[in-house]
């Protein structure tokens, strides 16, 4: 199993959005291990989009990241970065494509609503900006599991 970070940006909070887009990754079958509601402060913000500090959208991205409170999460499924990468769709949102969570409730490409980590590597350190604390993350069996998976061929 793998896990992944995603964030529900400010505009996801604003446009009342949290519900329906946590429902689209519990009804793919992703379980939510980690789940917190915090305005970040900056320096995490800073930290995340460090891959862009050279980039000129940086210091807009910073701000709207810490305009409003976020929601971060820490999914867990087999592939679930790039599963999770999928049902978000294309960064810009009017280019992502229907069902998707971008396609289906934006129209911007920076207000994009979610972001998700794009590699193992992100994944990992992202992970341990926003969940720092392993009590944070919670281990448990969801009893669809046998279900959601081939047992024989998936969960050994
Ligand atoms: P995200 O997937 O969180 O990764 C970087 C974010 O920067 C992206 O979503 C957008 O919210 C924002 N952004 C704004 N302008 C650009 C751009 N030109 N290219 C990529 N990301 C951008």
């Amino acid at each position: 199993m793998e896990r992944t970070l995603v964030l529900l940006k400010p505009d996801a909070l604003q446009r009342g959005l949290v519900g329906r887009i946590l429902a689209r990754f519990e009804e793919k079958g992703l379980k939510l291990v980690g789940l917190k509601l915090r305005q970040f402060p900056r320096a995490t913000l800073e930290a995340h989009y460090v891959v862009h500090k050279e980039r000129p959208f940086y210091p807009k991205l910073v701000q709207y990241m810490t305009s409003g409170p976020v929601v971060a999460l820490v999914i867990e499924g087999k592939e679930s970065i790039d599963v999770v990468r999928k049902l978000v769709g294309k960064t810009n949102s009017r280019q992502a494509e229907p069902g998707t969570i971008r396609g289906d409730f934006g129209m911007s490409f920076s207000n994009n609503l979610v972001h998700a980590s794009d590699s193992a590597e992100s994944a990992k350190h992202e992970l341990a900006l926003f969940f720092p604390d392993a009590n944070e993350v919670v281990e448990w069996t969801p009893s669809t599991l046998g279900w959601l998976y081939n047992v024989e061929e998936e969960l050994r």
